[in-house]
């Protein structure tokens, strides 16, 4: 399809157009019509238009932007409310531009009622019955009060369409297109930012529309995101983000009131959420819109620790490529927290990033959806409504623990997961069956569900529970870099330094006593970790850092499993604490965590 210049139509066109109608602009509607060939070829060329686009236009009115479209060789749904307008603009288009009749359909309705194809089916200009490919993109000249209604409504009712360029009032724009924290801020951004991204591209003089409006208007430019695994949950962030907005100045505590019971309820569930009470609508943005509506469906949370490995002794590789272990685990007071919410329409997980405190990261880098299907705590949790045919949940995971980095972070989403979906589903599924399919998900993923301090053989997944009453003060220092954990057991293997040692010999009465002694220095000159040395060769910087944990005064540093998380053994916690002070502040490091150990395995929190 070729680009053939049209003739547009000119402020002289206009006036005889709409007097032959009959046609007196109305305020009502709010219709001003744009005369000036120069600015609907631009917002043509801002929205991209490309031969072939199959394009809804809302209010075309008589037809100026519609010529422009066609021009750029779109097939156009054309959606006008006004009867008169509509039944005029296949015979304009015909007059001025008779090959592109074929590419014109014009539906007479209220652009709010279209939500679906078959509201778009119409006879095309010169009277063809033709179906279309579904539309793409939304371009529109819209009148102020009905700009953000109608261009929710068609992205709602047609996921295809995938990007908008509309032209609105510029204070309508703005709002449309503002940020958290921002003074005009409001409810229509939020529900904007629910399907994508809108940007202000541009401004419109006043002189190109007539009758010339008392306001200015803007361009504004929209991009969908990919379609949220939220869906299911529209209607109730929309119902949250009217009532936070209802009141600006209110805090949610008092303005989420209504849609929530009481101020109560709304303090446990911003708890669950992870927001504060005291904040006003303002400061949300959507996604934490879609944790509060979550908080508010409720669901089942469980928690599981992560671990460090005080013994690690590693054999030859086994013929399924792990490695069999001996090793001594011990569950740290750094948790992952797994909430699932049942009975949705799909599956989907979402993560959270937290500090060692539990605060999260502010808005808008709060939530981050995770487009996984491999997800641990996502095949843990299908696992389990598997086992009792449940209808599809989401997964919500907040991380506490570093991300690859030797420390069981993915495991512990997966146990977590485990215990909190057979709550959710109420799956029933005893010990036992939670231990085969914890097994099934990975080779430590046992022992975050057993957490405490476990001899782990095998692959590290046949336990055994080890009696300890003793607390453990650590220090872990995270690096930016994460290390793959096959990575390091290849590493491993290329240096041969399996050594013929006994890993089914039973554990030493060195250890028992180490282990049961409030003073750590006894275990402290027990800890080994086979995979240090191919983690330092990976990892270099590694060596500096373990050198500082002990001249800060660490009784032991290792690298925990396959690293790079560094583990620092203190003999009480104002050591911890000093040693934390001196790896927070050394250039390898990324953060420095204190935790305790042993710490209660994977377990249903209640909010
Ligand atoms: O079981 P999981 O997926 O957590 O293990 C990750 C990887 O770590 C394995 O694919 C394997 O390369 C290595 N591994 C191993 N021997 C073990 C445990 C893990 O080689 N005992």
């Amino acid at each position: 399809m070729e680009n053939v210049p049209l003739q547009l139509l000119s402020p002289g066109d206009i006036r005889q157009l709409a007097d032959a109608l009959g046609v007196a602009p109305t305020k009502k509607l709010g219709q001003n019509f744009v005369h000036d060939a120069g600015t609907l070829r631009r917002i043509v060329a801002s929205a991209e238009i490309t031969p072939g686009d199959h394009v809804i236009e809302v209010g075309p009115g008589l037809g100026s932007l519609t010529l422009a479209l066609l021009e750029a060789g779109a097939r156009v749904s054309a959606i006008e409310l006004d009867g008169a307008l509509a039944a005029a603009l296949p015979r304009t288009v015909k007059d001025r531009a008779p090959e592109a009749a074929s590419r014109l359909r014009v539906v007479n309705a209220d652009a709010c009622a279209v939500t679906g194809l078959r509201d778009l089916e119409a006879p095309t200009a010169n009277g063809e019955v033709a179906s279309w490919e579904p539309p793409t993109k939304l371009v529109a000249n819209l009148p102020y009060n009905v700009s953000v209604p109608v261009v929710l409504s068609i992205l709602a009712s047609f996921p295809t369409v995938t990007s908008a360029l509309v032209m609105v009032q510029k204070e309508v724009g703005e709002r449309m297109a503002a940020r958290p924290g921002s003074r005009v801020y409001g409810a229509p951004s939020v529900k904007l930012a629910w399907w994508g991204e809108a940007r202000v591209v541009g401004g419109v003089a006043r002189t190109v529309f007539w009758p010339q409006p008392h306001v200015d208007s803007v361009l504004v430019a929209f991009a969908r995101t990919p379609a949220r695994a939220w869906e299911g949950l529209r209607e109730d962030v929309w119902e949250l983000v009217d009532a936070a907005f209802s009141q600006r100045r209110k805090t949610l505590r008092r303005a989420l009131a209504p849609v929530c019971t009481n101020a109560q309820r709304v303090e446990a569930i911003c708890a669950a959420a992870g927001i504060d009470p005291r904040w006003r609508g303002e400061a949300l943005g959507v996604e934490d819109f879609i944790a509060l509506a979550r908080a508010r469906r409720g669901g089942v949370s469980a928690d599981a620790p992560g671990k460090v490995n005080v013994l690690l002794e590693v054999g030859p590789a086994r013929s399924d490529g792990y490695h069999p272990l001996l090793t001594v685990f011990e569950a740290v007071s750094l948790r992952e927290r797994v909430s699932i919410i049942p009975d949705c329409d799909a599956w989907g997980v979402t993560t959270c990033f937290v500090d060692a405190e539990g605060n999260p990261a502010p808005a808008p880098h709060r939530w981050h959806e995770v487009a996984d299907e491999d997800h641990l705590a996502l095949r843990a949790a299908r696992l389990v409504a598997d086992e009792c045919q449940a209808a599809p949940g989401h997964v919500e995971v907040t991380k506490m623990i570093p991300v690859a980095g030797g420390m069981a972070g993915g495991s512990a989403d997966a146990a977590a997961a485990l215990v909190a979906a057979n709550k959710a589903f109420d799956a029933r599924l005893d010990e036992t069956r939670l231990y085969e399919l914890a097994r099934s998900l990975g080779a430590d993923v046992p022992f975050c569900l057993a957490g405490g301090v476990c001899v782990g053989r095998e692959r590290g997944d046949v336990l055994t529970p080890l009696e300890v009453t003793a607390t453990h003060h650590w220090v872990l220092a995270t690096s930016r870099q994460g290390l793959s954990t096959p990575a390091v057991f290849a590493r491993f293997d290329e240096k041969k330094s399996a050594s013929p040692r006994d890993l089914e010999r039973e554990l030493g009465c060195d250890w028992e006593e180490a282990l049961a002694e409030e003073d750590p220095a006894k275990l402290a000159g027990l800890v080994a970790n086979d995979l240090e040395e191919a983690a330092c060769e990976l990892a270099p910087h590694l060596r500096a850092v373990l050198d500082e944990a002990r001249r800060a005064g660490a009784l032991a540093a290792m690298v925990s499993g396959s690293g790079p998380t560094v583990a620092a053994l203190c003999a009480h916690e104002t050591q911890a604490r000093l040693v934390r002070d001196r790896l927070a502040a050394h250039p390898h490091v990324e953060r420095a965590l204190l935790a305790d150990g042993p710490a209660a395995g994977a377990r249903v929190v209640t909010r």
